[in-house]
């Protein structure tokens, strides 16, 4: 599989957001953006015993209604593209700019963007590509209604979750969710992107505890962002990190 390519501009048709020039979003050039600031200096003294209790239950939980309907939405979307194409999860997706970046990027699969907020999903500013579609979704209830369907990923990203960096949010971090071995299982490669070092350590951590072995942290160095955080991030001089892998093990 292709790599992700680091200088695709993003350019759907009205610009709004266009990166590389001076329309991109006044509010994110302001280079003010705070680093992480957690009582954590490492990795969560209980992460190892979390993640492998999640490992060892089964998740349950009511879905909300709205990614039902989303969900529904995909399925349908995907059977008139081809339920057969490579398919991509842009999890957290904000406004969308990723999740175009990675329909440009791999015209031959279809990207699907997933993000809680309508507010952000409405800054996308048109000019959907094909093989894309944007929904407002809960990752956590869309993975689990997706992984009860058998779909498999070929690429899964997670571009900046938030990091709820205090030590006694770690559940809420993706790694530490219950709802981790169901997004495990959707496999594929994934690529994760975070400006919090700690949580891409972390997250590296618990996917060694789930059998991942090769999985390496390493610094984000790109010429153009590709999601609005980042490029706000990059303005305000903080250290991006990535982690990639295959789930595919
Ligand atoms: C820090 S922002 C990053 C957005 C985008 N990826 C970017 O880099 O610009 C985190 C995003 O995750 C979304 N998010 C957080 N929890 C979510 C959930 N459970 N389901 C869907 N979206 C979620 C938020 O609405 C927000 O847009």
């Amino acid at each position: 599989m292709r790599p992700l390519p680091a200088n695709a501009t993003f350019a759907p048709s009205n610009h709004s957001i266009e990166s590389g020039s001076k329309r991109v979003n006044e509010k994110n050039l302001q280079g003010a953006s705070k680093e992480v600031n957690s009582n954590q200096e490492g990795i969560h003294p209980d992460l190892a015993l979390l993640v492998r209790k999640h490992l060892n239950s089964e998740y349950r939980k009511p879905i909300a209604l709205h990614t039902q309907e989303a969900f529904a939405t995909a399925v349908n979307w995907r059977k008139e593209q081809g339920f057969s194409r490579p398919l991509i999860l842009d999890s957290g997706c904000g406004t969308g700019e990723s999740t175009w970046h990675l329909a440009q990027a791999y015209p031959d699969h279809l990207v699907i963007g997933l993000d809680k907020s309508a507010l952000r999903l409405a800054k996308f500013p048109g000019g959907t590509p094909s093989n894309m579609l944007l929904l407002r979704a809960d990752v956590v209830d869309f993975w689990m209604l997706a992984e009860a369907q058998h779909w498999h990923l070929a690429l899964h990203t997670l571009f900046y979750p938030n990091p709820w960096p205090k030590a006694h949010h770690l559940m809420r971090r993706f790694h530490a969710h219950p709802v981790f071995p169901i997004w495990l299982r959707l496999g594929g490669r994934f690529e994760l992107r975070t400006n919090w070092r700690i949580y891409a350590e972390e997250f590296a951590c618990a996917l060694t505890y789930a059998g991942l072995a090769e999985c390496i942290v390493a610094p984000l160095v790109t010429q153009e962002p590709w999601t609005a955080f980042e490029r706000k991030y990059r303005v305000s001089g903080h250290a991006l990190w990535r982690l990639q892998g295959n789930l595919d093990f």
